[in-house]
């Protein structure tokens, strides 16, 4: 069976643009593939964090990775810090990185601008580290959302890198996206993807949001002026978005929706998204209360998780530093 890594940030709670990029479809490949789900809060670290909430978040990525219908007797779902193998082979694919390749990344650049007390070297360091992440599982797909493309091509390069310089020890992933909903826009400018650790509340919707309030987020998402539920993602950004989450949550084309609203405005057809997202929220938080309150029983999935991830990164770790030199060889 092959491999499937991937990651999500505690930096926030992840959004409906994280499940729909994300979660939905780890959740619809996970018995095709030997998974390892990641809560990567090392990475989470190159912006500055609040001790307690970076706790607290992590729990609750933990519990949402399982609410999103993990099963947690097939996946490993481990905590990034808990494996230190992920530091020690960022730092051996940091040296082969170079600063003008980690310069050029996109969320870099997005990122750095927003930091007003200098930017941390970890920001600019960051996609080795994730390149580590991947390579230690012997990972053959990550699937990721659009925003992740950038860092799987340059862990792709890394690879290639590391195999030529050394030995041909790490295999090469392949991106996986969705067909659609790989980008999900921001509610209030559809110019800009959703994101968890965006300031406006209303920019979002987080999959703990009280239900109603969520319902309330979609009925003042912006739209345009034309009244006409059609897909158009470059003339109506912010209707075509709408339409893409409706689609993914109901299980509905979009021509079928285009098809059931054509003589309806925006209003009937926010009016049912916003039933059809507070009725998704109901039924995951559901889910999510279950790990969240019962403490042992996410403990107990972390633990093996961490022991799990921990024996096969350390494998792959080793053969990294044999083919370095680094230490003395070991089998
Ligand atoms: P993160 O935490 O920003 O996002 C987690 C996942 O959600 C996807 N995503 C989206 N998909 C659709 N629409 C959106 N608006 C949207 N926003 C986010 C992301 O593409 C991602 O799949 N660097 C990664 C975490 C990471 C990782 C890894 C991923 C670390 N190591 C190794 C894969 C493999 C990140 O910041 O994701």
């Amino acid at each position: 069976m092959e491999t499937l890594f991937s990651g999500i940030q505690p930096s926030g709670i992840p959004t409906l643009g994280n499940y729909i990029g994300a979660l939905k479809q780890f959740n619809e490949i996970q018995h095709d593939y030997d998974c390892f789900f990641c809560i990567v809060d090392q990475h989470a670290i190159t912006v500055p964090q609040d001790r307690l909430k970076l706790r607290e978040n992590t729990r609750k990525l933990a519990a949402i990775y399982l609410a999103s219908g993990l099963d947690p007797e097939k996946v490993t779902l481990f905590i990034q810090s808990e494996v230190p193998a992920h530091i020690q082979a960022g730092w051996i694919l940091t040296t082969i990185s170079s600063i003008g390749e980690l310069e050029r990344m996109t969320q870099y650049k997005d990122k750095a601008q927003k930091q007003s007390q200098g930017i941390p070297a970890g920001l600019l360091t960051y996609p080795p580290l994730m390149a580590a992440d991947i390579v230690l599982y012997n990972t053959n797909i990550v699937p990721v959302g659009d925003d992740q493309k950038q860092h799987i091509e340059l862990t792709r390069n890394v690879v290639d890198r590391f195999n030529t310089k050394y030995n041909d020890v790490l295999i090469k992933p392949e991106i996986h996206m969705p067909k659609f909903g790989a980008r999900i826009m921001s509610l209030q400018d559809p110019s800009k993807k959703m994101s968890k650790s965006d300031d406006n509340q209303k920019n979002f919707i987080s999959l703990l949001d009280e239900p109603n309030v969520a319902a309330k987020k979609i009925k003042s998402a912006v739209t345009d002026s034309d009244g006409i539920v059609k897909y158009d993602k470059e003339n109506k950004p912010g209707i075509s978005n709408l339409l893409v989450i409706y689609s993914s949550l109901s299980g509905q084309s979009i021509e079928e929706l285009e098809a059931q609203y054509a003589d309806k405005g925006y209003g009937d057809f926010k009016g049912d998204l916003a039933e059809e997202v507070k009725k998704f929220l109901v039924e995951f938080q559901e889910k999510f209360n279950y790990y969240y309150e019962n403490k042992e029983v996410l403990d107990e999935i972390l633990d093996k998780g961490r022991d799990k991830a921990s024996f096969v990164a350390n494998k792959t770790l080793k053969k990294m530093e044999n083919a370095i030199g680094l230490g003395r060889k070991r089998k």
